[in-house]
């Protein structure tokens, strides 16, 4: 590691509410597990988050964020930091219908949030049912499933910008596209977010409970995977699932190099043993061009590769 970087990491471990881990074993901060070691930098409040992203820049020191890594695949190296923004015991809002809007720290679990809306049938909250993510991970990506997604409920987000400042950002649907956000700039950080009240519906929690049930059935959640691989292709309105193209043309169990496609859905790839980032990647890129051969759709990838 350089000099440069190491008294960066130094400097940081002086404050009790970030926490350093020089050479952190990855495995432990992605769900798909890939193999690597690299600095890792645990950012335990707001204030530790705006000093963290204020000196980094100000020397010039790369960092990366990771939420709950469910998106992420993360590389060995001692080029940069992995930051992860986790807040502990950070307190869930309390509820009161009148209430115009509700508000979280960004690293809330989604399921905990998911909860709240099954307790208080919250309408509109079923839109990220089971997304493995923090909030601001979520919020960050634009998550979702087929019932929506988590945009359409943000009401803004304080974030840190590049000089450390937070500031709050009032959010509309043109700020978020098909899982992406519109409006985070390179290094930004969400710490908070506030999601709209829209009212109860007592059948939001049979709805949560059966879109569980059939994520349990149709995606192999207990298995190393970092969700759906590719985003779905859409041309004039019509939706192509990667998913589906991907069963169709049999490469459902396909495996090399420790990289496998799940035998229960095309869009899912597992981790089978010590794969690394490369590996994974390697795997994509190679179905990614045999799809866009034999369809000719250029499916994207969803998972974060950076
Ligand atoms: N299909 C197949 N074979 C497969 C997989 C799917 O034929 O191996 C077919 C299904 O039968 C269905 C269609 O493809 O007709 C779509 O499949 P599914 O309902 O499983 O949804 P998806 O489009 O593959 C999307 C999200 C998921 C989300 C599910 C359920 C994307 C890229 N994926 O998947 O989100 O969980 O809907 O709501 O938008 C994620 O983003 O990481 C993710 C997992």
């Amino acid at each position: 590691m350089n000099a440069k970087l190491k008294s960066f990491l130094d400097t940081l471990s002086e404050r009790d509410d970030l926490k350093v881990e020089a050479k952190a074993d990855l495995k432990k901060f992605s769900t798909i597990k890939l193999t690597g070691i690299a600095p890792v930098v645990i950012i335990k409040s707001v204030e530790a988050a705006s000093f963290f992203i204020k000196e980094a820049n100000k020397e010039a020191i790369p960092f990366h964020i990771i939420g709950l890594g469910s998106n992420q695949l993360l590389e060995s190296t001692e080029n940069f930091i992995y930051c992860k923004f986790f807040v502990p015991r950070s307190e869930m809002p309390e509820y009161s219908e009148s209430q115009e809007f509700f508000s979280f720290s960004a690293s809330t679990p989604i399921t905990k949030i998911t909860k709240m809306a099954v307790t208080h049938g919250l309408k509109g909250w079923e839109v990220f049912t089971g997304v493995p993510a923090s909030l601001g991970g979520a919020i960050a990506m634009n998550a979702g499933t087929n019932l929506g997604e988590i945009g359409d409920l943000v009401k803004s987000v304080t974030l840190i910008d590049s000089n450390g400042e937070v500031l709050e950002k009032e959010l509309s649907s043109h700020d978020f596209s098909y899982r992406k956000n519109l409006f985070l700039k390179k290094g930004e950080l969400i710490v908070e977010a506030k999601l709209k009240n829209l009212g109860t519906d007592p059948e939001i929690p049979k709805k949560i409970e059966d879109y569980m049930e059939l994520r349990n059935k149709t995606q192999p959640l207990w298995e190393r995977n970092c969700g759906c691989t590719f985003k779905n292709y859409e041309k004039e309105g019509v939706r192509f699932p990667a998913g589906k193209y991907i069963d169709l043309i049999g490469l459902k169990g396909f495996s090399l190099n420790n990289v496998k496609i799940s035998d229960l859905h095309g869009n899912f790839f597992i981790n089978e043993g010590d794969a690394n980032k490369k590996d994974f990647i390697e795997f994509i890129d190679g179905v990614q061009l045999y799809l866009e051969r034999n369809y000719g759709i250029p499916f994207e990838i969803e998972v974060k590769t950076e």
